[in-house]
């Protein structure tokens, strides 16, 4: 049973349609990322599933229980949501001790002492800070303070929990380690996890399934490799990873690279017209011995080592290509010329 339900969810600031029509099933569990460029209305969503902002249109509820019903003119307030939330600025009070800013949402809530205690024990521990519980947050590194976030978030015991880019203020060492932290937790309480970041990488490692927007509108909806593997279109394919789009000429069903040899054409799916992209990603791209069926020359401009990785920029023909390999595989140099094959193509019209 989905738990958390999304219906034509639309909102508006003015002229900007923030979020439009936005659908949406999340299951019990799930860890759910909202993945897309700044702006595009990620946050916004995930103000109005916490109850921070009113939709304009449509229907939200969890677990079968109405949140916020724009026909009904129905609206739970964000207390009453019961949802953990850990945002991006280190939301944490500086006034008060790590174990003060854990146990805040249970004494607004008004817990029995007993359990308070008891809870942000549990919280302090699973986030690895009991021996600062008397510290006060300045004193603390960032990657702590988050975990300040994280704690209170979870002393709550919360079925969902919101987070937005609560990672993206730490350096990226950092970062990585809580992405399996965040993981852990969730393993440990079981709680569904609602995940905004612009961070791809992030997403892809972090999620079980996640939805791609951009200008408020639902690109994909899907598991990360699916996702990275059948992009519904170019967006999808042109944020989700590094990727080449290379314009190409089609006639009587062949697609040719402009100034590339006729004999490396391919056949392009119909419907596409005289001009089109081929898309493929710098790891479809293969270097491989002259005369190749299928492959033509390129010459390397630019060898650059990113650690275990070889990018290689390519001109082949009027195409200027991204090509990335493992550093132990041999490759050619700056300046020389080398054959090269695509392996796997996505088509997409030209604009
Ligand atoms: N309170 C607001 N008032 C006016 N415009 C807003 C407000 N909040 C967000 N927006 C606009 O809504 C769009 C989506 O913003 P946001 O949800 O913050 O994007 P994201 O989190 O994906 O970066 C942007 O165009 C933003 O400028
Ligand atoms: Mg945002």
């Amino acid at each position: 049973m989905a738990q958390l339900k999304l219906k034509d969810v639309t909102k508006r600031f003015g002229e900007v349609i923030a979020v439009n029509k936005l659908n949406l099933d999340v299951e019990q569990g799930e860890c759910f990322s909202f993945l897309g460029p700044s702006g595009c209305g990620k946050t916004t969503t995930l103000r109005m599933i916490a109850g921070f902002e009113d939709l304009d249109e449509g229907e939200l509820s969890v677990d079968d229980k109405l949140f916020s019903s724009s026909f009904k003119k129905y609206y739970l307030p964000p207390e009453q949501r019961d949802f953990g939330m850990v945002f991006q600025a280190f939301a944490v009070w500086p006034h008060l001790t790590v174990r003060d800013n854990v146990a805040f949402p249970l004494r607004i809530r008004k817990r029995p002492k007993d359990e308070i205690a008891q809870r942000v024990k549990m919280a302090l521990q699973s986030t690895g800070l009991t021996h600062r519980e008397d510290s006060y947050p300045a004193k603390l590194s960032g990657g702590e303070q988050q975990r300040i976030a994280l704690a209170r978030a979870i002393a709550i015991n919360p079925k969902v929990m919101l987070l937005d880019e609560p990672l993206s203020n730490l350096d990226a060492k950092l970062r990585e380690e809580m992405r399996f932290e965040i993981k852990d937790l969730q393993k440990k309480f079981g709680f569904t996890i609602i995940y905004v970041t612009h961070d791809q990488a992030e997403a892809m490692a972090l999620s079980d399934r996640m939805l791609v927007m951009d200008r408020g509108v639902v690109q994909q909806i899907g598991k990360p490799l699916d996702i990275y593997d059948k992009p519904a279109n170019k967006f999808v394919f042109s944020f989700i990873g590094l990727s080449n789009f290379i314009p190409v000429d089609i006639a009587s069903g062949e697609a040719r690279i402009k100034g590339v040899a006729a004999a490396a054409s391919r056949a392009a799916p119909a419907d596409l017209g005289a001009r089109a992209l081929l898309a493929c990603r710098p790891s479809d791209i293969d270097f491989v011995p002259p005369g190749t069926p299928d492959s033509f020359d390129a010459l390397v401009t630019r060898r650059t080592y990113l650690g275990d990785i070889v990018d290689y920029k390519l001109a082949a023909g009027a195409a200027e290509l991204r090509v990335q390999k493992p550093r132990r595989a041999d490759g050619p140099r700056e300046g020389e010329t080398c054959s090269i094959r695509i392996n796997r193509t996505l088509w997409y019209k030209a604009e």
